[in-house]
């Protein structure tokens, strides 16, 4: 599943209502049996700390615990982890326009079987002819 924005209205930011829409898109995930979540996060809280660091080295201190982002910490609270940087990601003067690309993977995830073709039908084994198999036709014909 790929998610593109989650928003929740400010005067209700921190009251549990995104940690219950992430949960919701888990439980979708895990009941529709996908791998995971891909989803692009903003580093809401990098533009007022831009000046003394690099994203990346932002990202690390978030990831570390060590610095509180008001939007990807919430989202690693809930089992995402980073993959990469996005530079341009969107248009965001408190990101600087920077995202990183985040992925929940789905523990509980079942590979499909493979289809039966039927070259795996006809192969199967049936074992040795029972020793009378042929008096039936022998009797039939
Ligand atoms: C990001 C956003 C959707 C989160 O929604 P929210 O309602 O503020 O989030 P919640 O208060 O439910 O917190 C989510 C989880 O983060 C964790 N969390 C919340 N506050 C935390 C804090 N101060 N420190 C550590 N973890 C915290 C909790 O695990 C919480 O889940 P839980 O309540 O089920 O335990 C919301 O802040 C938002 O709309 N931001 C602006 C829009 C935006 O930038 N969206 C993202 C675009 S990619």
């Amino acid at each position: 599943m790929y998610g593109v924005e989650t928003f929740v209205h400010p005067e209700f930011q921190g009251s549990g209502v995104g940690g219950r829409l992430m949960q919701a898109r888990a439980d979708l995930v895990r009941r529709l049996n996908l791998r995971g979540i891909i989803a692009g996060s903003l580093i809401a809280g990098y533009g007022a700390v831009a000046e003394q660091m690099t994203a990346e080295q932002y990202v690390q201190a978030v990831v570390a615990g060590a610095r509180f982002d008001p939007n990807l910490s919430k989202q690693l609270s809930k089992g995402f982890k980073v993959r990469n940087l996005i530079p341009q990601y969107t248009d965001d003067l408190r990101s600087l326009n920077w995202g990183v690309a985040i992925l929940w993977e789905n523990p509980d995830y079942q590979p499909p079987q493979p289809v039966k073709t039927a070259d795996d039908i006809l192969s199967v084994d049936f074992g040795a002819a029972p020793p009378d198999a042929g008096s039936v036709s022998a009797a039939g014909s």
